[in-house]
């Protein structure tokens, strides 16, 4: 947990725009800072950086966040580790919550000491590589360059029950048990991996965290690899990413393969996107993750059995996280070939031709499910459609969505309608969306707007909102309301801070959405004073007015009493005096 007042202090302290400048070159132009934005793919700039309100917004894909959001998406970091990466540029030291007991201070020592273990095996067996002719051979054998093993630092562990003596002045010390280098059994101590093929494995800072290593030609196990540690969770992490990342980028596109030589023999080809889950199952943090990454993800898997069952379980987790803007698609090699033997024997070409021929998730999906059934029986349809309901309730992509259902509408044989219904559509995430409920349409969407810009643009002005004014059917009331009460207990030090509040809530969209029309047509500063008074102006009279009109109508449908005309005639003149207040 990184305290509050420090991400705000932190915000303040960074510029986005020389945060920004390391990775995209930004021109001057008025206010604000352009460039190419390095979200989608455009020759004209339309990622627009200000240097007043400390965030990013992309005019053409809708790219938006501050400071640690772009080194989130653009670098791949995590949120902490983002923090970390400003706070360190910064000067800052995030403080982290003071250990609690003198076991958990001990355990961060040891975690620092634990990089510095990995990186130092990593040099060994790298340099025993180039002392190994039989290593080097294997991986020539494999078609791999010099250039290409060393990108991937790898390394060749000697066929030896104690090398790492040779790298270890203290070969007894217990970070290297912790850090599954070696391993400890009756009193004894050992090499965990021996004459193998070393493929280091980084985070996404850069910092080995594991090993697989590989027998030189035939062996049991094929791959060996380092146990989960304090540094290396599995299912968060994917092989290959600090080396891929430029690539991901350029080609804005992630390939995720199934394994390690995979990724290397790629890249020795010319396809440097690639990346492998580490023998486990797909996770929904790596799709998470790579979604951050670039617009498009394929998974790759092999064209047998088990490489459908892995497909289908990276689909299952796919599910939830795909968006419409962010597709994600499927391809199945040919039986008995890999990303590495396909790309040996068809080239590069080949290869990311049948890669953009990939399935779409949705054509994966429905194939699958019919697959299962006989759609020739009213028996088999009504199969069809309860099997098919689970995963479209779980699609959360709603353009989507709604495409898959209307397919399994015409499959199963039953009006779109139906099959909704059948599936339990209606109250998921696709018409959660709140629907103006019957009466009067809401018309003052664009002055609640309006007052959300203010506000953004003067938090000052939070104190001044009139919630009886807004209409409590528009989700802009509920972001206005969540607005002005948090500026309300000391938020909002700047524009930057208000994406931190707002990030993954349900008002993101409408905020993220107030802050980017903020950056091109203002109001600032003053007139952001005045638009906002003549605004809540416009509502109230709007609001008298309706009062108004419906005493009148009260008085013309009977004898009204004296009461009500002085009412009327009270309200005819306060009417008037605020229609005066109006510039
Ligand atoms: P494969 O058996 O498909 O191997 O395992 P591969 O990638 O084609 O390897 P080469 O071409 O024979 O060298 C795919 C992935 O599954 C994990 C590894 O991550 C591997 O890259 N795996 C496989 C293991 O962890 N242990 C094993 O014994 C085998
Ligand atoms: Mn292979």
């Amino acid at each position: 947990m990184i305290p509050e007042s420090f991400k705000q202090d932190l915000l303040n302290r960074v510029d986005i725009v020389e945060v920004v400048s390391r990775y995209v070159r930004l021109k001057k132009g008025g206010a604000n800072y352009l460039g190419l934005c390095p979200f989608h793919g455009e020759k004209t700039p339309s990622f627009t950086v200000s240097p007043t309100k400390q965030f990013y917004h992309c005019f053409g894909c809708g790219a938006h966040g501050n400071a640690i959001g772009f080194l989130m998406s653009y670098a791949g970091l995590g949120y902490v580790e983002a923090v970390k990466e400003l706070a360190a540029s910064a000067g800052m030291q995030v403080p982290e919550a003071a250990p609690r007991t003198r076991e958990e201070a001990l355990r961060r020592e040891r975690e620092t000491d634990l990089y510095g273990v990995m990186e130092n095996a990593m040099e060994f067996y790298r340099a025993e590589l180039k002392k190994s002719p039989r290593a080097i051979e294997y991986l020539k054998g494999r078609g791999l360059t010099g250039e290409i093993a060393a990108r991937f630092r790898l390394g060749y562990a000697p066929d030896d029950w104690q090398a790492l003596k040779a790298a270890f002045a203290d070969y007894a010390d217990k970070a290297l048990v912790e850090c599954g280098l070696v391993i400890e059994g009756e009193g004894k101590r050992y090499d965990r991996f021996r004459d193998r093929i070393m493929f280091p494995i980084f985070s996404a800072r850069g910092a080995v965290i594991g090993f697989g290593g590989r027998v030189l030609g035939a062996g049991e196990p094929k791959y060996l690899n380092s146990p989960e540690t304090p540094l290396f969770e599995k299912g968060r992490e994917v092989y290959g990413l600090v080396q891929a990342r430029a690539a991901i980028r350029a080609a804005n596109r992630v390939l995720v393969v199934e394994g390690y030589m995979d990724v290397v023999a790629l890249a020795q080809f010319g396809v440097g996107y690639a990346v492998a889950t580490l023998g486990t199952a797909t996770t929904p943090v790596h799709v998470s993750k790579l979604l951050r990454l670039a617009d498009e993800l394929v998974f790759c898997f092999d064209g047998d059995a088990a490489g459908r069952k892995a497909a289908w379980r990276a689909l299952e987790v796919s599910l939830p996280l795909v968006t419409d803007a962010k597709p994600v698609r499927f391809l199945f090699l040919p039986e008995a070939e890999d990303p590495d033997s396909y790309v040996r024997a068809h080239g590069r070409d080949a290869f990311e031709r049948a890669v953009g021929e990939a399935q779409p998730l949705s054509a994966f999906l429905l194939g699958q499910l019919r697959a299962q059934v006989e759609l020739g029986t009213p028996e088999g349809r009504s199969r069809f459609l309860s099997a098919a309901k689970p995963y479209v309730q779980a699609l959360a992509a709603p353009a989507l969505r709604l495409q898959v259902a209307k397919e399994v509408a015409a499959l199963a044989g039953v009006s779109q309608e139906e099959a909704e219904r059948l599936m339990e559509l209606r109250s998921g995430p696709i018409y959660a969306k709140p629907v103006p409920a019957r009466g009067a349409p809401p018309l003052t969407v664009a002055q609640e707007r309006n007052l959300l810009r203010c506000v953004l643009a003067r938090p000052a002005l939070a104190a001044e909102l009139d919630r009886s004014l807004l209409d409590e059917r528009l989700p802009e009331t509920g972001a206005l309301q969540a607005l002005t009460a948090w500026i309300g207990t000391g938020g909002a030090a700047n524009e930057a801070a208000v994406i931190e509040r707002f990030q993954g809530t349900e008002f993101e969209q409408i905020v993220f959405q107030a802050q980017a029309s903020l950056l091109e047509h203002g109001p600032d500063g003053d007139s952001a004073e005045h638009q906002f008074r003549q605004c809540q102006l416009a509502l109230r009279i709007k609001r008298k007015n309706e009062e108004y009109e419906q005493l009148k109508r009260r008085a013309a449908s009977g004898q009204p009493t004296r009461e009500l005309l002085v009412e009327l005639d009270r309200r005819a003149r306060e009417l008037a005096e605020l229609k005066g207040q109006r510039l």
